[in-house]
């Protein structure tokens, strides 16, 4: 067994869910819905009536997951996709059958997937497993995806690309080229303290950080371009999700301070709110970063998720030249928007 999980009950939740309009017509792509938030975000969307194309690596935890949504959701629509974030071939596989899928075009695409504080190894694409898994995938899904998103943009006036950053984006000073270079195994072994600069968590942070530039990235783009499609990032404060569990079983935290910290998070629900706003609120404008509250650790952790701008921190053409740059070249193509 992992931690013991503290079972925190959920607050804000259904005040959210029972805001949001009907989703029928729309087609929303999730990754990451074995566990966690991505299952509740795809659990809602399901029973507001959209179609999900759910976005997983495969596995037993992908089976029952997809199970239980569709026995909690009689008349949902729900499709599951095979999608490796650590391989770019899987991504690519998993683009083309979603273009297959989507004629019409991809009202969300919710890049939700993540892992946190793994061990200091390389994919088989030579990057830090955390920054493919977390954004560079992520990167290249979005570019695979994006005419369909402009289409329905097009057609139905919008469309949103989702990202999900965390508190820990500010456990980083600034993003740095090292962390998405093929630099994989290199990016300063296996230090595990959280708070005292252990490397795994640095890699969390950059991957973190990564995410919130992209969207950064994508609103300036997609403003200069007059574009219907909006960028959104949400982050879930701490929320008691399967992200700890694993981070224990790959040794990057402790069982007993996990258990203590997690005392002052919130539940999965709630940790959804961001991502569940960004995809579904009706009143939501490009450029917004939903969660609760902007501040670092112990400041952020829980409540109701609202919008926000985005941080100068990221949001410079420095941080966006540089994140954009290197992403394209980890990719090995350009995304023209
Ligand atoms: N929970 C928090 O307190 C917290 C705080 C800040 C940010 N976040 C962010 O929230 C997002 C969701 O995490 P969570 O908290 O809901 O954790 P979770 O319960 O562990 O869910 C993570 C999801 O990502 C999937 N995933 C991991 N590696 C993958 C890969 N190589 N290919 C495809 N899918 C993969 C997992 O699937 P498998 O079953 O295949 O592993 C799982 O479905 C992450 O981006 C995380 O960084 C969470």
């Amino acid at each position: 067994m992992s931690y013991e999980k503290p079972g925190l009950a959920s607050k804000h939740f259904d005040d959210l869910f029972n805001s949001l309009p009907s989703l029928e017509g729309k087609t929303i792509i999730i990754t990451g819905t074995t566990s966690g938030t991505g299952f509740v975000a795809a659990n809602a969307c399901g029973k507001l009536g959209a179609k999900l194309l759910l976005l997983n690596r495969p596995s037993a935890r992908a089976d029952a997951a997809l199970k239980t949504l569709q026995e909690n959701n009689s008349n949902g629509d729900f499709t599951h996709i095979d999608c490796d974030l650590q391989s770019f071939a899987s991504v690519k596989k998993a683009a083309e059958e979603v273009r297959a899928m989507c004629p019409n075009g991809l009202d969300v695409l919710c890049n939700n997937a993540g892992v946190m504080a793994l061990e200091d190894y390389a994919t088989e694409d030579g990057f830090d497993v955390q920054m493919q898994t977390n954004h560079l995938s992520h990167f290249l899904l979005t570019k695979l995806t994006f005419d369909l998103l402009e289409k329905a943009a097009d057609t139905k006036g919008e469309a949103r690309v989702i990202n999900h950053s965390s508190i820990a984006r500010k456990q980083v000073k600034e993003l740095e080229a090292d962390y998405l270079l093929k630099n994989g195994g290199n990016l300063g072994g296996n230090g595990a303290s959280m708070f005292f600069g252990g490397a795994r968590w640095i890699r969390y942070g950059q991957t973190k950080l990564a995410n919130a530039t992209f969207t950064a990235c994508l609103h300036d783009k997609l403003t200069a371009k007059n574009s219907k499609v909006k960028a959104l990032v949400a982050h879930p404060g701490l929320a008691e999700t399967e992200l700890q569990s694993t981070t224990v079983d790959e040794g990057g935290m402790g069982k007993w301070m996990t258990k203590q910290l997690m005392k002052m998070g919130q539940s999965r629900e709630d940790g959804a709110l961001g991502i569940l706003t960004c995809i579904a609120h009706p009143n939501v404008q490009s450029g917004q970063f939903f969660g609760p509250g902007m501040g670092g650790m112990f400041t952020a952790l829980k409540g109701p998720a609202a919008g926000y701008p985005l941080e100068a921190s990221y949001d410079n053409p420095q941080t966006r030249d540089l994140l954009w740059r290197h992403s394209c070249a980890a990719i090995d193509a350009d995304f023209d928007i």
